[in-house]
């Protein structure tokens, strides 16, 4: 005999339906933050070396930021971004790191100047970004105050930003190339959007954007005010004559084809690419090997 359906029954279909995902607010399809990965996210981007600094490194107390970045338009400190709600990133919503890293906007919606790299962070996909962020919020907070940053007037006021960023920013995550495989991709990706290396191996122009004609073709001035070498394919004045092995003892431990050992802002970088895995470091070699030459003599 038909039974019409009882009105108790509802609830109980509105249980099911939510455990099976049905109902908005339940997760479908996007899996659960993997903060292993955005510790490894976090390394491979180099987030540690800007934002601590040489003494806190020493102690463990990472990620309090201060720390000194002497540049060519004057000098910057790093922020605190560990979880402390005052002096960190405590009150922040993942939808407010990820508009800081793609967009490079505070959540006053004031533009961040680009000494913090988001010219590059801006290429790593959703998925790192939030893993990346569930392993920040899950760091120990630390109550360190911020620095005011010391540079003249002119190369601190946001308002700025935004006419440098239409001529000199592009904002979107990495997108893969068809016509290369994937350890071409992976290597183009772990260069552009996280290890950020154009970011000194990329010269820039007056306005501090960096020349894209130049990629990776050395610069007599870098970051902080030290020549940075061409690595591109150059075999006069890049690395074109270095071979696969050449580059992964400099990728692996720091030392360079004579014997010597990088120091400077490279010898931070191969503290955090030693730590990848090897696919990772070989997928670096990969990409960096089809750079296209350009000759540019810098020392
Ligand atoms: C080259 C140095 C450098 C690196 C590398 C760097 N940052 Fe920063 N970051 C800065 C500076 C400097 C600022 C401040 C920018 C400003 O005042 O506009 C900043 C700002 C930030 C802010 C905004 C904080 C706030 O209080 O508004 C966040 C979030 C941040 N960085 C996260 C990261 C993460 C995550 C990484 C690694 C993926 C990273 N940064 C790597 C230098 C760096
Ligand atoms: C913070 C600035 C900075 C970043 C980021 C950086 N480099 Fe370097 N790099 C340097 C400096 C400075 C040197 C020269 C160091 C020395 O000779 O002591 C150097 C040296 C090198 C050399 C050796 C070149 C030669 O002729 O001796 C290679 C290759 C290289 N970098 C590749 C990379 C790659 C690949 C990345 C990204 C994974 C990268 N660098 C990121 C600053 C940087």
């Amino acid at each position: 005999m038909y039974r019409p359906l009882k009105f108790h029954t509802f609830p109980i279909l509105g249980l099911f339906l939510i455990l099976a995902g049905v109902f908005p607010g339940s997760p479908v399809g996007a899996a659960d933050p993997d903060p292993k990965n955005g510790a490894y996210i976090l390394t491979a981007a180099g987030c540690v070396g800007c934002h601590t600094t040489k003494k806190n490194r020493e102690e463990g107390r990472l990620l309090s930021g201060g720390r000194m970045l002497k540049t060519p338009f004057g000098v910057f400190y790093s922020p605190n971004i560990t979880p402390d709600p005052e002096h960190g990133l405590g009150k922040w919503t993942e939808a407010n790191f990820i508009e800081a890293m793609r967009n490079g906007k505070n959540p006053d919606g004031e533009h961040y100047l680009p000494v913090f790299p988001y010219t590059s962070f801006t290429k790593i996909t959703d998925k790192d970004m939030r893993d990346l962020w569930a392993h920040l919020k899950a760091r120990p907070a630390l109550a360190d105050a911020n620095i005011p940053h010391g540079a003249p007037l002119i190369f601190r006021m946001r308002f700025t930003i935004g006419p440098w960023k239409m001529i000199n920013f592009k904002a979107g995550a990495f997108e893969p190339r068809q016509d290369q495989n994937a350890e071409w991709n992976r290597g183009a990706y772990l260069v552009n959007a996280l290890s950020h290396c154009g970011e000194c191996h990329t010269p820039r122009n007056l306005m501090g954007g960096l020349k894209s004609t130049m990629y990776h073709a050395g610069a007599k001035d870098g970051p902080e005010g030290e020549p940075i070498p061409n690595v591109t394919m150059d075999k006069a004045t890049g690395i074109g004559e270095w071979s696969v092995n050449d580059l992964d003892t400099l990728f692996s431990m720091g030392m360079l084809p004579d014997g010597d050992f990088v120091g400077g802002g490279m010898a931070e970088v191969v503290e955090n690419i030693s730590k990848l895995t090897a696919d990772d470091r070989k997928a670096i070699i990969t990409y960096i090997r089809t750079v296209p030459a350009i000759n540019n003599k810098i020392k």
